[in-house]
């Protein structure tokens, strides 16, 4: 007998994982795909709620987005962390940018000046009173800001939590991939998997089984497998090309038993040229990333990263060297074009998309479930979203 359901949410990082739970609180009857090979963003991430010292110039719509998502964070946190009894690591510290020598410091000012121009609050420091927000700073650092509407949470927690909210609201699980979008008439009729032989058994389940043909029926499909969307057939021709994986290595770093945190903020720092970030948890981790590689699908951890990322950690942060290299890992950002995400209906009755997060995906996914519930719902999600739908793309393609 084939497997039905309202909905199928192809991925289960924390798009896939925070659309789900959201849209079971809804009414609806959900199952999430996922392969569950460990390669998702979101566990490689540094969980940087950073809507202003990650804003670029040029990205004034992108922007609008991230303070929408930064402020939908919190209330979206308290409420996973009341569903599931478990803390996700939320930080409201703010970040501190620090710049390492003249040029890197040139450059962080030219930055902020235009955050502030968009209205964005930045504290300008000098060395000393850095060093006096963080006492382990290199006495070089040439001064900073800081950006107090920048928080942290820790990524892997929040990936916990939003699965367990997503089972305890009766959303199934399969364990397998969505390779493609059956459509019928111009309309989604279901979903298929890729079956025996992909990932060990083809249809592992948490209360979910197979059907004989290995798909599922299904009026409405969410696609949010991150930087492999594109793979999935039956999407529109110019959405297959739009999402590319965007590599980026960091490091996570352990305090040894008894040493007191280094960190107390996120601290950015350019040094000679090169942009790092250091994120400390309250349980004694510090991330440290990240390199932005175009490669393709390759999570190689390369020694050449390890051995950057480290020496641009320590000219800011001596007191690194210290710390357990606890592990190495890279991820693969779903990068698109414009950096912005492609979230929305696709011209194929029941085909949403919920993907190309980039550097983004932890912030904004609190945002992009209430944009994919009211989606599915028949509601109008918040204004910032307009321009992230992926017509973008295909206005683009259909005009050339
Ligand atoms: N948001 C941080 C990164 O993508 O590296």
């Amino acid at each position: 007998m084939a497997v039905t359901a309202d909905i199928v949410v192809a991925g289960g990082g924390v798009i896939g994982t925070a659309i789900a739970w959201r849209a079971a609180g809804a009414g609806l009857d959900v199952i999430v795909v996922d392969p569950e090979s460990g390669d998702a963003a979101s566990q490689v991430a540094a969980g940087m709620l950073a809507p202003v010292s990650e804003s670029l110039f040029g990205e004034d719509a992108l922007l609008a987005l991230n303070l929408l998502a930064v402020r939908r964070f919190g209330p979206f946190a308290a409420e996973l962390e009341a569903a599931t009894g478990r803390d996700v690591g939320l930080r409201r510290e703010g970040t501190l940018a620090v710049a390492y020598d003249p040029g890197d410091h040139a450059a962080l000012v030219r930055l902020t000046a235009f955050r502030r121009s968009l209205g964005l609050d930045a504290e300008e420091l000098d060395s000393r009173e850095c060093r006096r927000l963080e006492p382990f700073l290199a006495p070089d650092v040439r001064g900073g800001f800081l950006f107090a509407g920048d928080w942290s949470v820790d990524n892997r927690r929040y990936a916990g939590a939003l699965r367990q909210a997503m089972q305890a609201a009766g959303v199934r699980t399969v364990h397998d991939r969505v390779t493609e979008v059956r459509i019928h008439g111009g309309k989604v009729c279901g979903v298929r998997l890729a079956g025996a032989g992909a990932d060990g058994p083809g249809v592992g389940a948490d209360g979910a089984a197979s059907s004989a043909d290995g798909g599922i029926d299904c009026a409405t499909v969410v696609i949010a497998a991150g930087y492999a969307s594109g793979q999935i057939a039956g999407l529109p021709g110019p959405l297959r090309g739009v999402v590319r994986p965007v590599k980026g290595q960091l490091l996570r770093l352990r305090h040894p038993t008894g040493m007191p945190p280094v960190l107390s903020h996120t601290v950015r720092a350019v040094v000679r040229g090169t942009d790092v970030y250091l994120v400390p948890r309250a349980d004694g981790e510090m991330i440290v990333g990240a390199t932005s590689e175009e490669r393709g699908p390759d999570r190689t951890v390369t020694a050449g990263a390890v051995h950057d990322l480290l020496r641009d950690a320590m000219s800011v942060l001596p007191v690194t060297s210290e710390l357990a290299l606890a592990e190495t890992c890279a991820g693969l950002r779903p990068g698109t074009p414009d950096n912005g995400p492609v979230v929305g209906a696709t011209g194929i009755v029941g085909l949403l998309m919920a993907t190309g997060h980039y550097r983004n995906g932890i912030l904004l996914s609190a945002v992009t479930a209430d944009a994919a519930v009211a989606f599915l719902t028949g509601q109008r999600p918040a204004l910032e979203w307009e321009p992230f739908s992926p017509r973008r793309f295909m206005v683009q393609a259909g005009s050339t």
